[in-house]
């Protein structure tokens, strides 16, 4: 198992090539189990969560080439081998779930390991079973499996979410492409991501109207067809690197379109620490300021702060003058880093779902442990911006979601290697 060794204390100065987005690009790969036609995806990023994704599909029968653009996947799903979706591949990636609607909309049955929890939270998905049900799917858990069928095919409604889900909505999202008549999805989730799916679909030759609103509409075609998709870039990668940069006092430009538009909230937050944002067409601009304001943050669905920057913004927030509360709202476990922060000098108090950051002037470089993805590159921050050595263990959380990492932060000053764990 490989840990980052990082020697921090050194600004972040240059640019930064921000990759597609994980999120996004995993619910566009289960798309193609839609339609026997060949499904081109454009600026996928090459992740370990992507490469089990597509063990996955291959063990379904899912056939694909890459290039000839490195970032480029051609999925085929012509003739499928099987419906079933085990346990040792879902077990080690939630996102697995995204199979379920799809295999079962084009396919009629699908037969799909319970993901479990992990360790950010319970992480239910009683709500893509129920949407299912409401599509005329009859559901049976068996020895830890979700089976679903529906033999004569789904049929169209009317899905309310009590709560917004992401993966929820793109299950159904997909499902419902193939639904006989019309299906409407009512407080969809509003993530970025969900609008690029819905375009992928469209793409496709699905129906879907309402994109970028809580309210999806999706009127049953007979089949889909061939399509070529962009993956919208990564914002949770990009918001990362714009907290790198405030916290090693540095300045970055991050290279991607629309990141603004992507980053609401938490641009919003970046000002309030202090940072100077210039936006532009294709790029966004984070200058650091030379002492950082406390700022209190609640994580809430889109366009609300996302609960995947929560994370990084404290390893931050742990330098600021001044106190700073962080409230979580999605995930029931999401304060795992507090304790590996606490390590390097960070002064965090966690009471239930809020943590009190209360800044120091300087944090200490020390060994740490990643325990998610989110976690690990908060960590990864904090080493950045400390005095002296940081090495973080477990690195292979980090690999599930940052693209090149060492070569984008070398190539920006920073100080880092990756090595064997001794
Ligand atoms: C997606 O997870 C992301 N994963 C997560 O990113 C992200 O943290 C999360 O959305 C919230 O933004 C992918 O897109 C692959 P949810 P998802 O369903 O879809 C509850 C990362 O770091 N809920 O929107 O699994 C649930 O417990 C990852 O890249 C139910 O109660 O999250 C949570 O409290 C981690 N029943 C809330 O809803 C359900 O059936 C939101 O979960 C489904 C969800």
């Amino acid at each position: 198992m490989d840990c980052l060794r990082i020697q921090g204390g050194r600004p972040l100065k240059g640019e930064v090539p921000i990759s597609g987005a994980k999120n996004a690009a995993l619910p566009a790969m289960a798309a193609c189990l839609l339609t026997e036609a060949p499904l081109q995806l454009n600026n996928v990023p090459d992740l370990a969560d992507i490469r089990a994704f597509l063990l996955l599909l291959e063990t379904l029968g899912v056939t694909y080439q890459k290039g000839p653009d490195v970032r480029q996947l051609t999925l085929s799903a012509a003739s499928l081998r099987q419906v079933l979706a085990p346990y040792n591949l879902v077990r080690k990636m939630r996102a697995s779930i995204l199979v379920l609607g799809p295999l079962l909309a084009r396919h009629g049955r699908a037969k799909v390991s319970l993901p479990g929890g992990c360790a950010i939270g319970v992480r239910p998905i009683d709500l893509h079973l129920k949407g299912l049900e409401t599509l005329g799917a009859s559901i049976s858990l068996e020895d830890g499996y979700i089976c679903a069928e529906a033999p004569k095919g789904l049929v169209g409604g009317t899905i309310t979410f009590p709560i917004v889900t992401v993966t929820g909505t793109e299950n159904l999202l997909m499902a419902a492409t193939l639904a006989q008549g019309t299906t409407t999805l009512i407080n969809a989730a509003l993530e970025p991501e969900i609008a690029n799916l819905a375009q992928c679909l469209n793409a496709m030759g699905a129906h879907i109207t309402g994109l970028g609103t809580p309210t999806l509409t999706i009127e049953c075609v007979p089949a889909l067809k061939s399509a070529s998709h962009t993956i919208l870039p990564d914002r949770i990668e990009a918001g990362t690197y714009a907290l790198a940069a405030i916290a090693t006092r540095g300045t970055l430009t991050l290279r991607a379109p629309q990141l603004a538009s992507l980053l609401p909230s938490a641009l919003s937050v970046f000002t309030q620490i202090g940072a100077e944002i210039t936006v532009e067409e294709r790029s966004l601009t984070i200058a650091a300021p030379s002492t950082f304001s406390s700022c209190d943050i609640t994580t809430e669905p889109f366009p609300g702060y996302p609960t995947d920057l929560q994370a990084q913004a404290m390893a931050v927030l742990s330098l600021a003058e001044g106190a700073s509360l962080i409230r979580e709202t999605i995930w029931e476990n999401r304060f795992l880093h507090v304790a590996e922060l606490v390590r390097m000098g960070a002064h965090i108090s966690v009471q239930g779902l809020t943590a009190v950051v209360r800044g120091v002037p300087a944090l200490q470089g020390a060994p740490v442990m990643a325990t998610d993805l989110r976690a690990s590159s908060s960590l990864v921050i904090a080493g950045l911006a400390a005095r002296g050595e940081t090495t973080i263990n477990r690195l292979y959380h980090l690999d599930r979601g940052y693209e090149a990492v060492e070569e984008k932060l070398t190539a920006c000053g920073a100080c880092v290697e990756r090595v064997p764990a001794s």
